[in-house]
């Protein structure tokens, strides 16, 4: 059952033109909020900006930005029609990861695209937004942070040190917000299939899928109920962190995957 009825509330969603971003639009369309996407490809938010719309006649506004850019971040949200500047939901949710070397064989260009997109993303985003929640004492701030904002694994050290860099904003914010009535939420899912091992290993389709190979992983939408259900809990009630894995997952390196069937000889 929800609680809080989401109708015309507006949320704002980064990183909505795939995976968990995209199924989260899609949920909270359904409860009928007005959505307001942002993304680089804006191809991908146009269509889905579209479907939207026609599906469950919701307004959506779409925002084709970098998050890892201050500038952009801060020209295009103050730049957005007034009335959708009241932001009740922000879900901060763009990110990525590069590669999976060893931290003394580490790509330099990679650590900084993962700390530009991940860490300083959510700053710049929350920069933006929180001041006018706090203004108004409302607000509900969803960060997508990961089971390596709470844990390591070789070859993943700067990617987790950005989820871990999350997960001390959100804690910090929840602080920093006591007494606001805003709310401050981290949901950190295991392995979830999206494009996400397709970015990390740069298109190598190989690589991506054995990510998944013989195990079920979550999907987008089972992360994106997690979000609903944090954004209508009671106003009262503040699911601080939900950690979601698969069944098929017990930590970040730990996966119970099942041997395919043996090809029999034509
Ligand atoms: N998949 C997993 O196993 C998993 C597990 C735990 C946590 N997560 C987290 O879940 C979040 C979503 O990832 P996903 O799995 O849904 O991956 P995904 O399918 O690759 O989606 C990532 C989204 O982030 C956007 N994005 C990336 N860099 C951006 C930038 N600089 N500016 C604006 N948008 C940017 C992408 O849009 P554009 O490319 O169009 O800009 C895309 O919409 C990430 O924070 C990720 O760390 C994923």
């Amino acid at each position: 059952m929800r609680h809080t009825d989401l109708t015309g509330k507006i949320v704002l969603i980064t990183g909505a033109s795939s995976g968990i971003g995209y199924a989260t639009a899609l949920e909270f369309a359904k409860v009928g909020a007005r959505l307001l996407l942002c993304a680089r490809r804006e191809a991908r938010l146009l269509e889905l900006a579209k479907t939207l719309k026609e599906t469950y006649q919701i307004d959506v506004l779409t925002l084709s930005l970098d998050v890892s850019s201050a500038e952009q971040v801060s020209t295009k949200l103050n730049a957005i029609p007034n009335d959708w500047s009241d932001i009740d939901i922000l879900v901060n949710n763009a990110g990525m990861a590069r590669g999976r070397d060893k931290l003394h064989e580490g790509n330099i260009l990679d650590w900084e695209e993962m700390i530009n997109t991940n860490i300083k993303g959510v700053l710049y985003i929350s920069r933006q937004i929180v001041p006018r929640m706090v203004l108004r004492g409302v607000g509900h701030i969803i960060n997508i942070g990961s089971i390596s904002s709470h844990e390591v694994y070789p070859g993943g050290g700067v990617y987790c040190a950005t989820k871990h860099a999350v997960r001390a904003i959100s804690k910090t914010l929840r602080m920093e917000l006591l007494g606001t009535n805003i709310r401050v939420s981290s949901i950190d899912p295991g392995s979830v299939e999206t494009e996400f091992s397709l970015v990390r290993f740069r298109g190598d389709t190989e690589k991506a899928s054995a990510v998944y190979k013989g195990m079920r992983p979550l999907s987008p939408e089972d992360v994106a109920d997690s979000v609903l259900y944090c954004a209508t809990c009671p106003p009262h009630v503040n699911i601080c962190e939900l950690r979601i894995m698969p069944t098929d997952q017990a930590s970040v390196g730990m996966t119970h995957r099942r041997k395919e069937p043996e090809k029999t000889p034509e």
